[in-house]
């Protein structure tokens, strides 16, 4: 039997998960939020270092074990935001030198894509739109490969953005989501598809003026921001299927917990005869089950560093997907 903790620390979420033999028996999590302006990673970085202890010793209770009980640590090594991701390793060398015990740093992105094999997906194509990041990912020969992804901003970071600028503050997601249901008209947005790529900077300058202007009711942009934008993801993700010859779409990241984009998809799929799966709204968005579930995975192949090795394990705020050898497959 092992016991894996997991620390997630990337951006604005702290948060501890606990699996026991790839089953998730904690995962408990403390968001870091604003009522206008954006994310300040510092201010996000001292929220992990408020938050951590409460965090670690709720999810301790919900799993009903003791410390003494964790086999190994794991951390979200990268990517993320430099001030955040420290908090999370300081934390997780802090617990393996006090309770002797190995740890495992993890791809935050890898662990998004993994966690969503739990919902039986077995060899995906994945659309990972969360906020740093919006990529089409899939495993071939060794890695998981960038089918496509943004050319500049990511989804989610867009969309906080647009709602910074209408004033309704951090995370937008959810915000402009309830706000898009009440939207009616669809305004002309700037649709940009390269292949398997998406560009979003057009559509936010855009949408900046309507702002601005004033030309259009709130409901109305953000409808029509998640009409184009979700259209635009869906013709990748296809094109992206049709490329691989794979059947299986899988979503991941914090912004697939929009009921508008999952419905998208899901049509998509049954016109082309794929699965769909989606992993639940706690599990889309970052959580430290993720992190426990995949370093679990990469413990039992044998990837850890122990207490005199500590030194030789630093964030790597910029790691890539495509960088990551996956040596536990
Ligand atoms: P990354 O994985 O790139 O490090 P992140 O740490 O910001 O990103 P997540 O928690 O995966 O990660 O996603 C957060 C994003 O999801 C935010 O931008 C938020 O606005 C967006 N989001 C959450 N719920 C919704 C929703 N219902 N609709 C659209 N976007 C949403
Ligand atoms: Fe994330």
């Amino acid at each position: 039997m092992t016991i894996t903790l997991g620390i997630e620390s990337t951006a604005h979420t702290f948060g501890i998960g606990i699996v026991k033999d790839g089953k998730i028996i904690a995962n408990k999590k403390d968001m870091y939020t604003t009522k206008s302006g954006g994310i300040i990673p510092i201010e996000s970085a001292k929220h992990h270092l408020l938050k951590k202890n409460e965090t670690f010793f709720e999810a301790l209770d919900e799993a009903g074990i003791k410390k003494k009980d964790i086999d190994v640590i794991a951390f979200s090594q990268g990517p993320g935001l430099a001030p955040c991701l420290l908090e999370g390793m300081k934390f997780a060398k802090e617990l393996s030198k006090k309770l002797n015990k190995p740890i495992v740093p993890v791809n935050h992105c890898i662990a998004h894509l993994e966690i969503g094999k739990t919902t039986g997906a077995k060899n995906p194509v994945m659309l990972y739109i969360s906020g740093a990041n919006t990529q089409i990912i899939s495993y071939s020969s060794g890695k998981y490969r960038i089918f496509g992804e943004t050319l500049d901003l990511g989804v989610g970071n867009f969309i906080d953005t647009f709602a910074r600028f209408a004033g309704i503050g951090f995370p937008g997601g959810p915000k402009i989501q309830e706000l898009a249901e009440k939207g009616k008209k669809y305004i002309e947005l700037p649709y940009k598809v390269k292949g398997m790529d998406i560009a979003l900077s057009g559509i936010q300058t855009k949408l900046k003026k309507f702002l601005e202007n004033k030309d259009y009711k709130l409901e109305d942009l953000a409808f029509s921001l998640q009409e184009t934008v979700f259209a635009m993801l869906v013709e990748s993700a296809e094109r992206a299927l049709a490329h691989t010859g794979k059947k299986e779409l899988l979503l991941g990241g914090g912004v697939a917990c929009n009921s508008r984009l999952q419905e998208m998809c899901k049509i998509m799929c049954k016109e082309r005869r794929a699965k769909f799966f989606c992993p639940s709204n706690g599990l889309l968005t970052d959580n430290g089950a993720m992190i426990a579930y995949l370093g679990e995975i990469m413990f039992k192949s044998g990837i850890k560093f122990s207490q005199n090795q500590l030194n030789k394990i630093d964030i790597l705020p910029k790691q890539r997907t495509d960088e990551v050898d996956v040596l536990w497959e």
